[in-house]
């Protein structure tokens, strides 16, 4: 099946048509800058835009940064408030005039990394989390998805999570990679004691200066990197909107 994958970030909106048989792209990928601010009206226009560069009219899987259930977005941690009650499947539905589906960023890339990535045919508790502006998570019980799990959230001596430890922190304050894996690792080791996973990966862009950081942390369980990297959005957007279009 092919399904147009479009995964909306903080700074950039990027879409490419995924073959879901083989989770490949169908064409180069195309990206255009998040309007800022990013308010839904604004970003579902670029989406379209999207579509409109592929002459897409078939189904659409589009990823979102915050809580999203059934199209409808609950949160917005780092993008405008104004998408919160805001029913961003159904407006990107009206502005592509394509069936479409929403989800969260961190579960799409799960999805993806789940079967064709770093986490294929694996079982048990699977935890993927995504380093980036903010920390994203997905959680896979025996490969299936529990969504919406925001452990980016999760409060590290009373401070959220991914103003910790997130890519954004290490840019932002220009920690050492030494500094940046301290904090990883102390949110790392909560994540564990929570959830007593069987394996984490790793995604987001940080993760693929993965031997950067990976070797200095001290979680017992098997940690390893994301294998879809940037695509891993665009993939999992496109692989979630097979059986809901
Ligand atoms: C949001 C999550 C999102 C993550 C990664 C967090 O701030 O709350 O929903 O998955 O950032 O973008």
């Amino acid at each position: 099946m092919q399904i147009l994958g479009i995964d909306i970030g903080g700074s950039g909106i990027k879409g490419a048509p995924v073959d879901t048989a083989t989770g490949l792209f169908l064409e180069e990928r195309h990206r255009i800058p998040t309007p800022q601010p990013s308010v839904p009206e604004e970003v579902c226009n670029v989406v379209a835009e999207i579509a409109r560069h592929f002459s897409w009219q078939g189904p659409i899987g589009c990823t979102f940064p915050a809580i999203v259930k059934n199209g409808v977005v609950y949160s917005a941690a780092n993008v405008d408030k104004s998408w919160i009650g805001t029913d961003g499947q159904a407006l990107i539905q009206h502005k592509t005039g394509c069936s479409a589906v929403l989800l969260n960023d961190a579960d799409a890339a799960g999805i993806a990394e789940m079967e064709y990535g770093a986490g294929r045919g694996r079982k048990g508790v699977v935890i993927m989390l995504t380093f980036g502006t903010g920390i994203g998570s997905a959680i896979f019980i025996d490969g299936v998805l529990l969504p919406n799990t925001e452990l980016g959230h999760l409060e590290i001596r009373g401070k959220d999570a991914e103003d910790r430890a997130s890519d954004r922190i290490r840019q932002e304050k220009d920690l050492s990679w030494e500094k940046w894996a301290e904090k990883v690792d102390e949110y790392l080791q909560h994540v564990e004691y929570l959830f007593s996973p069987d394996l984490i990966i790793v995604g987001g862009g940080v993760s693929k200066k993965h031997d950067r950081f990976l070797p200095l942390l001290h979680t017992q369980t098997p940690i390893i990197p994301a294998e879809l990297l940037n695509d891993a959005g665009i993939v999992g957007a496109a692989l979630a909107a097979r059986w809901r279009v």
